[in-house]
């Protein structure tokens, strides 16, 4: 019989895993397997239940295994998982996304987010004939080559590669600057041949850090003026911030907009969309060549399908957002009472703990917090049947499935932690 030990699972998947932040490398001990998930809780192969917050990193928003999404899903595998060629439900997700965002006039369906980001940078590049990308210290776009670059800390350095792999010559087109801040990037543009500027118009994967008054509305100008492409990473914060994402709370209009995580709601989906004029020069209307054998897939795009329908409808964003208060709210008034060295950042129904004074405002704020701290915080959690994100630089995410009581529960549990560490 196989045994069931992470040793096990170690000799056969490269660290026991199949994405790094898994294997609890960041927080220490070893990762729980799971078994099934329901609503608010994830159960491990022991049936041990865990209050999620970490919710497969942002797309069950309507929390784990909502009885109608399941039921899609299930209907649409009798009549098929794959076709390679078109299906009406892809033109009807595809409506149902230009609803949510009006800035997308025309959508091409991916398989991940990563797959979103990489093929917008492409199709900005073919778009403007040029070759250099300013992207975000502490931003993540997934994975492709171009976009796995970060800075030396400050100023306006050229890319290096954040991980081996990556050829020097093309991290070097890469810009990395820091988040929420304008003057590097009008900087940036002076040096000339910059394709487009890649940015979370809500960071969440440096924590959660909004943006500050002003920052994309900077960026927008600054593009228009230098006709580079500005494209929005809305992977995490659409159909999170709001059902428009952070470009309807925030009244800013990207060229390109890249989705993910929510759109299928757990199925592999990503999109990109933007302007028609930047759009149609995608084959096989254009010269930027992009393609995908599971693209639009019946599955997904179902899923998708029933997700946004019952998104936009009703008043969910602003119940989140209250119950999501619940915890992060009496948690600032605890630490500061307690003049505890604690930051919460929260928007909506994301929220980060950051163990720092320092306000978090960008990447090099985001890392003053002590991820030791931050380390014993998530242990002492999760032996309270509470799993929070096993790294410093994630957001927590709150579902419309977590109770008010699920919320109180996490409050004391979070408190009497910050008492045992501080
Ligand atoms: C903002 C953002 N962009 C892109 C990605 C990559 O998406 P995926 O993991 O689906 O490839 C992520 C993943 O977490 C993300 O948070």
């Amino acid at each position: 019989m196989t045994q069931h030990t992470f040793k096990e699972a170690c000799r056969h998947l490269v660290g026991g895993v199949n994405s790094p932040v898994r294997a609890f490398k960041a927080v220490g001990g070893e990762p729980f397997f799971v078994s099934r998930a329901k609503g608010s809780k994830i159960y491990d192969d022991k049936g041990r239940a865990y209050l999620d917050y970490v919710m497969s990193w942002g797309p069950h928003i309507l929390g784990h295994g909502h009885p109608a999404l399941l039921q899609t899903l299930k209907k649409t595998a009798e009549r098929g998982t794959s076709f390679g060629a078109p299906t009406w439900q892809e033109v009807e997700l595809a409506r149902l996304v230009k609803k949510a965002f009006p800035s997308i006039e025309k959508v091409r369906f991916v398989s991940s987010g990563t797959e979103a980001v990489m093929s917008a940078v492409r199709l900005a590049r073919g778009f403007t004939g040029k070759k250099k990308i300013i992207k975000f210290n502490g931003c993540y776009h997934g994975h492709s080559d171009s976009l796995l670059v970060k800075a030396g800390s400050g100023g306006a350095t050229l890319g290096i590669p954040d991980s081996k792999g990556v050829p020097e010559e093309l991290a070097k087109l890469t810009i990395s600057l820091p988040y929420n801040k304008i003057q590097p990037v009008e900087k940036a543009f002076h040096g000339g041949g910059i394709a487009c500027v890649i940015v979370e118009p809500i960071a969440g994967n440096m924590g959660l850090v909004p943006p500050a008054e002003g920052f994309l509305k900077a960026l927008r100008e600054l593009c228009t003026r230098h006709r580079a492409v500005l494209i929005f990473d809305e992977v995490i914060s659409g159909f999170r911030a709001s059902f428009g994402g952070a470009q309807q709370l925030f009244g800013i209009k990207p060229d390109l907009t890249c989705l993910g995580k929510i759109l299928g709601g757990g199925m592999p989906l990503g999109a990109f969309g933007g302007r028609e004029q930047i759009m149609n020069c995608l084959a096989p209307l254009g010269d930027v060549y992009q393609a995908g054998t599971l693209s639009g897939n019946p599955l997904a795009t179902a899923l998708g399908i029933a997700m946004l329908t019952r998104l936009r409808s009703g008043s969910l964003y602003r119940q989140l957002e209250q119950k999501t208060a619940l915890l992060t709210e009496p948690m600032r008034e605890f630490v500061r009472e307690k003049k505890y060295p604690v930051r919460i950042n929260y928007l909506g129904s994301l929220f980060t703990v950051f163990f720092t004074r320092e306000p978090v405002r960008d990447y090099a704020s985001a890392k003053t917090s002590s991820t030791a701290r931050y380390a014993k915080f998530f242990q002492i959690l999760l032996n309270k049947g509470i799993f929070f994100p096993p790294s410093q630089f994630e957001c927590c995410f709150v579902s419309a499935a977590h109770s008010a009581k699920d919320m109180r529960r996490t409050f004391e549990a979070a408190r009497m932690a910050l008492r045992e560490i501080l």
